[in-house]
């Protein structure tokens, strides 16, 4: 696959604007600024391709990316975040779950998940909803560089504990700042969408 012919095709808020195409696609859910845009930049090897910011909030559209005709990113509102307004969290939320409730070419949802902290209500709810939907869960555990090496395994091992990770479930370390992981995301996107 050609990561380098890769573009946004659109910035969605309803379904009449969803691309009219077949080909997979895969989200991105986590909560605000837990680097669910970063992801995407790292993977695809690009600065700002998709938008990203130290404030929660950045994302607040369906963000559709075109990855080489073979499949979609779709980048998601954040969820969770106090400083953003109840009426736009709202807003949100409904926008996501149509989108994901509904869209027949989603083969799976990666949950992104920031590797400081234990997960939330809502990411507990957001594993649980994926599962349901997809039979398990591909976890992209993010910003390891910000954690010491020595607590790596210990937050890796309570993340799983709070989520009640299962045996066909899938946890990938990866870092938007050290490029660990990037390697293991494309192979894992390569076998999710040629399957
Ligand atoms: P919303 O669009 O608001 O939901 O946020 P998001 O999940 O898309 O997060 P985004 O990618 O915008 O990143 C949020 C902040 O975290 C930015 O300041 C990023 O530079 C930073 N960030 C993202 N990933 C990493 C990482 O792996 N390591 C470090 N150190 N910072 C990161
Ligand atoms: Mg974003």
């Amino acid at each position: 696959m050609n990561y380098n012919n890769a573009e946004i095709t659109i910035s969605a808020v309803s379904p009449a604007q969803y691309p009219a195409t077949t080909v997979p696609e895969i989200a991105l859910a986590g909560r605000s600024n837990v680097g669910k845009s970063s992801f995407i930049n790292k993977f695809l090897n690009r600065k700002s391709l998709a938008r990203t910011s130290s404030k929660p909030g950045k994302t607040a559209t369906l963000n559709f990316y075109n990855i080489d005709n073979s499949f979609f990113f779709v980048d998601l509102p954040g969820y969770g975040y106090a400083e953003v307004s109840k009426a736009e969290r709202e807003k949100w939320a409904k926008m996501i779950n149509l989108y994901l409730t509904t869209r027949a070419q989603l083969i799976t949802t990666f949950l992104i998940l920031d590797a400081r902290h234990k997960p939330t209500k809502d990411d507990i709810a957001m594993y649980e909803w994926i599962k349901a939907r997809h039979g398990y869960v591909n976890i992209i555990v993010t910003k390891l560089d910000k954690l010491k090496k020595s607590k790596i395994d210990e937050n890796i091992e309570l993340i799983k504990k709070t989520l009640n990770f299962g045996e066909n479930d899938v946890l990938l370390p990866f870092s938007a700042q050290s490029g660990i992981g990037v390697s293991e995301a494309r192979e894992l996107v390569e076998g999710l969408v040629t399957q």
